[in-house]
């Protein structure tokens, strides 16, 4: 469950959003195939591309990451994949799901095509028809036409091919990634009115980037040249449809948001939404480089086509309720089968929160309306989450069942989200104190709290109590995903010095030597770090602010804190004091701090670190009454 904090400012700013998934899961399957070592730059890391790299990897492709710097290296197998028998896992991608399938029978051996429960029920029949033509052998394990499916290509060949396009253009640009490595040159002919077009242009100007011959011999038919790919430098633009929920909060709140490295030469379809914000009144301003939307005090409704941008549609839908009159949206029919329905999808939730919105088959009416308190239903799908925290942040009382979804496209989605509140984040009284174990954080901080009449929030009682349910469910503290899984669950509640998780009373099992020995590894955990952040930040915008103390409250949760401390003092004097409230001999304890200080300075996410602009204390040899003077006499409420 995630409560969305509505805005309480008009944000104003300017994003560098992370890569395109639709261009870095091409890229990733162009740099395989090319001849040559490939390095694709601002590379996005999700589901959706882990899924992808995955997959070629056990197409014998070697893949180095570098999530930090957002690399990677690919180096391509001139056109040469083999199977090492392993089956591929394409967890809930569709992109991956499709664009693997012709390359698994590049392979020419069987390989099989297994993934996540939502993507067996995804249709893919239009590509397997076209496979079984090019002499692929098929097997269905389940349903037919649905993975899991063995792929065999041992007598792939290439002819005259047909592909209908009406359902989805990933299937065409499938075969198109694969064609040049095919055994011979290939023709192919589009049937139907084809859906997402732009899609089909991403794929082709990425080919040809890569070295590729397509020549499109008349409308709607293709020559591909069996001439392989050239590896290449790549810089992959942001994410257009990620942008899209940021604009939109934009043109709600009268705010502006501005996405670098997304220029008006793009190629992603999806950035033809602002065209319809810029319809409905907002301010859109568009370069080379960037483009910019502004909210203003027209909003009025649209009535489009969303064919060739549908993957936005969802998040038109979140924006018309606030409109002036109705809005409605047609040509999606076929969005019925992405991840979820997403007609039924958003027009059922828009119903929950008091909207008036109609399923008309091909798309969707919505009426202007006020959104009441309800929770969303995201329906294990990225985009419905994504699109309803936009809801969430105009309108009090949105809550999403289930916002881990995100992860599929945008795992940070929510980090950017709260860069919309930096400009009301700066409002609040926010007391910042970072230190390692044992410097006298929390007797401080209870201290200040007490005179400033603030409350006070102890982080790390938040880490421990993840830590203790972790050792309670028996469950090894570095599977990062079920780890997550239980700091996304469990309720932490505070009363006075009392910590209650689930309901139950676990006060001094948090302090307890076994949650001290696994804590750190709990907390290196990005997952579990951006769940339990959102919690502090929310927590303290309920309050208008408050005493925050940790390990990253000044540097990462508020680094806009009215005031930062760091609080430190000698290791022996911290284990001392350690040593004098727990009765536990000064030596283990000495060891035990030195180890978890080790641990928090050097994990990669939101390390222990000093502030620039933080106040340095050093409380060895000071009673916390002189420490706490110091504090308040450069703290005011
Ligand atoms: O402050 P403490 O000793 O109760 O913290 C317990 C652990 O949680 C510690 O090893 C570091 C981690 N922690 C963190 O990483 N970030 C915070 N904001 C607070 C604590």
């Amino acid at each position: 469950m995630l409560s969305i904090d509505p805005l309480t400012k008009p944000p104003s700013i300017d994003l560098k959003l992370p890569g395109s998934k639709s261009i870095t899961n091409r890229a990733l399957v162009l740099a395989a195939l090319a001849k040559g070592t490939s390095t694709l730059h601002r590379a996005l890391f999700a589901e959706d591309t882990l899924a992808m790299i995955d997959c070629l990897r056990k197409l014998g492709v070697n893949i180095a990451t570098d999530e930090l710097n957002e690399e990677i290296v690919v180096t391509g197998c001139a056109g040469q994949l083999r199977s090492n028998g392993d089956p591929l896992w394409v967890r809930q991608s569709g992109t991956t799901a499709r664009f693997i399938m012709p390359l698994a029978a590049l392979a020419q051996t069987e390989v099989l095509i297994n993934g996540d429960p939502q993507i067996l029920k995804r249709p893919h029949g239009e590509l397997f028809d076209v496979l079984k033509k090019m002499g692929v052998e098929i097997r269905f394990e389940g349903e037919e036409n649905h993975l899991p499916a063995r792929i065999n290509g041992a007598a792939l060949h290439v002819e005259k091919l047909h592909v209908n396009v009406e359902q989805s253009s990933q299937y065409l640009s499938a075969l198109l990634l694969s064609a040049p490595c095919m055994p011979n040159d290939m023709a192919l002919s589009l049937d139907g009115d084809a859906v997402s077009m732009p899609y089909l242009q991403m794929t082709l100007s990425m080919m040809n980037t890569f070295g590729a011959s397509v020549e499109e011999v008349k409308k709607n038919q293709f020559h591909i040249r069996a001439s392989g790919y050239k590896a290449k430098d790549y810089e992959i633009e942001p994410d257009a449809s990620t942008a899209s929920y940021f604009f939109a909060t934009a043109a709600l709140s009268k705010g502006r948001v501005k996405v670098e490295g997304l220029g008006k030469a793009s190629i992603q379809g999806d950035i033809e939404f602002v065209d319809l914000l810029e319809q409905m009144g907002a301010e859109v301003t568009r370069n080379e480089q960037a483009i910019e939307v502004r909210g203003t005090d027209v909003l009025q409704g649209v009535h489009a086509s969303m064919k060739n941008f549908s993957d936005t549609a969802p998040t038109l839908a979140v924006i018309a309720p606030s409109a002036s009159t109705p809005s409605s949206v047609s040509g999606i029919g076929f969005i019925a089968y992405k991840e979820s329905d997403r007609i039924a999808a958003v027009v059922t939730e828009l119903q929950k929160l008091g909207i008036e919105a109609e399923d008309n088959g091909d798309g969707f009416t919505i009426q202007p309306g006020t959104v009441k308190p309800g929770i969303v239903h995201t329906y294990d799908d990225h985009r419905i989450a994504m699109a309803f925290t936009v809801l969430g942040l105009i309108s009090n009382g949105v809550t999403l069942d289930d916002p881990e979804c995100v992860a599929k496209t945008a795992p940070d989605f929510f980090e950017y989200v709260d860069q919309l509140r930096l400009e009301g984040d700066q409002e609040l009284a926010i007391l910042a104190i970072d230190g390692p174990a044992g410097s006298g954080k929390t007797s401080l901080a209870k201290r200040i709290a007490n005179e400033t009449g603030l409350e006070y929030l102890d982080t790390g009682a938040m880490y421990r109590s993840v830590a203790a349910k972790v050792i309670e469910e028996g469950i090894d503290p570095e599977d990062k995903e079920l780890v997550i899984a239980i700091a996304n669950r469990i309720s932490i509640v505070f009363e006075g010095e009392e910590v209650f998780v689930e309901g139950d009373r676990l006060t001094d099992t948090i302090r307890s030597p076994q949650v001290n020995a696994v804590v750190s590894y709990v907390a290196a955990n990005p997952g579990v770090r951006s769940i339990l952040r959102r919690a502090q930040r929310s927590w303290a915008r309920k309050r208008g602010g408050g005493v925050l103390e940790g390990r990253d409250i000044g540097t990462v949760v508020f680094p806009q804190a009215r005031l930062k401390v760091y609080v430190t003092a000698t290791p022996e004097e911290r284990a001392k004091r350690r040593s004098l409230e727990s009765g536990r001999p000064m030596e283990e304890i000495l060891q035990e701090i030195t180890g978890r200080d080790k641990i928090d300075s050097s994990r990669m996410d939101s390390p222990l670190s000093i502030s620039n602009d933080a106040l340095m204390v050093d409380s060895t040899g000071k009673t916390i009454d002189e420490v706490a003077e110091e504090i308040l006499s450069s703290f005011h409420v």
